[in-house]
């Protein structure tokens, strides 16, 4: 059993119980044990390891977790994102370009694509990544995109109600039959979550509403795409259902943020339905970001992820999305990535990530600057130095 030391680290953020959000511990080291943390404190006591990294003082942060993510597709939508900074509005109606192109691309493709992804993204820190189906709205298609994002990650999602797909455009009834049926059968076996676009344009509550059940009562997790376009009932509609995580949150109302924050745990930490802010689809969709502050003040707990997909946020950047958090969402550089780690994996009910405290999987990201301060201070600049995975450095 062969043990690592993550030595000499000036600002360690562990997310644990400490004088302040962050938990933060200086001067410290972290032992690796069978890829979990098995003891955080400081490097003057550190116990002797099989192997030692000396990180020479940089702050090192528990890796990012993304919990929200649709990598598998083909092609791109470089020049309607052209069309968009000249003017044209984010519909969403572009999701079906990308269903063609994916049910085009043989799985091979649709593989190396997500596996491209994950790459990108864990250069950038991040550890732990959401996937969701979408864009394949067949039962086949929905299947396979699923089988293909089980390769990568246990968190996976299916999202057959992304929209209704051309051939069904004049019966959605039908297809919302199709996806409680035959397609949610296909999936379930490659899913843990299941997500539904509830937006004008894609899906109202009544048919958000019935999906979600069907997935509930085949043992699926609730998370779902809400109050994103414009105001609506997604976000109580996900409180009604006990959903892990409501996802966007660019438009709501009073009644909307009481709902969630209605959703507190008893011991006082947070929310069980967890906000998951995207300013990624905000800022390439040139959006109004959603008001971070007014969420966290009404106690409700948020989390940061990159939304990354090709036609309204195709970035796997979680750095960039604490920059954009802090500069336009009234956010503090703390809050920000506590919510792109710890706040992550609440979106997931995940305990065992997004912190690192004894116990932990051994994710770790060294940055190259001494501060975390540093990801929304430097915006655009590679810090990620060294990212751990699983105890392995990568
Ligand atoms: O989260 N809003 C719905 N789904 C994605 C966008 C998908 C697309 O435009 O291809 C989102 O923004
Ligand atoms: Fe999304």
């Amino acid at each position: 059993m062969s043990t690592l030391l993550v030595d000499n680290i000036g600002e360690l953020v562990t997310n644990g119980i400490g004088a302040d959000s962050l938990g933060i511990r200086r001067k410290a080291a972290v032992l690796v044990e069978e890829g979990q943390v098995a003891w955080v404190g400081p490097s003057a006591y550190a116990p002797v390891a099989d192997r030692r990294i000396d990180v020479g003082g940089a702050a090192v942060l528990p890796g990012f977790v993304d919990s929200h993510a649709h990598l598998v597709f083909a092609g791109d939508r470089a020049a309607e994102f052209a069309a968009r900074m000249a003017g044209e509005p984010y519909t969403g109606g572009g999701i079906r370009t990308t269903v063609g192109a994916t049910r085009a691309a043989t799985d091979g493709e649709l593989r190396a694509n997500v596996r491209r992804l994950c790459g990108e993204a864990l250069r950038q820190g991040t550890t732990t990544m959401e996937i969701k189906s979408g864009y394949g709205l067949s039962v086949a298609d929905e299947a396979r995109s699923l089988r293909i994002a089980a390769e990568s990650s246990s968190e996976t999602t299916f999202l057959g109600a992304h929209v209704v797909p051309a051939e069904y455009a004049d019966r959605p009834d039908d297809y919302v039959g199709l996806v409680c049926g035959p397609m949610l059968a296909a999936a379930a076996p490659h899913a843990k979550w299941i997500d539904v676009f509830c937006e004008r344009g894609a899906f109202d509550i009544d048919h958000a509403r019935a999906i979600l059940a069907c997935g509930q009562a085949v043992g699926l997790g609730v998370r779902l795409h809400a109050n994103q376009l414009g105001p609506g009932p997604g976000v109580q509609l996900g409180v009604e259902l006990g959903a892990a995580s409501v996802d966007h949150c660019t438009h709501l109302s009073d009644a909307d943020v009481d709902a969630l924050a209605g959703t507190a745990h008893s011991d006082g930490f947070g929310t069980r339905t967890v906000a998951t802010l995207l300013p990624g689809a905000d800022f390439s969709t040139r959006s109004p970001y959603p008001d971070a502050r007014r969420l966290l003040d009404a106690g409700v707990t948020v989390a940061l992820a990159t939304d990354c997909n090709p036609g309204s946020s195709y970035t796997s950047s979680m750095p960039f999305c604490i920059a954009l958090a802090v500069r336009e969402m009234r956010m503090t550089p703390a809050e920000a990535v506590w919510a792109a780690t710890a706040g992550g994996a609440r979106a997931l009910r995940r305990d065992d990530v997004g912190v690192l405290t004894p116990g932990a999987r051994a994710d770790l990201v060294v940055l190259d600057a001494p501060s975390y301060l540093h990801l929304a201070y430097r915006p655009g600049v590679p810090l990620i130095r060294q990212v751990i995975r699983n105890g392995v450095p990568q």
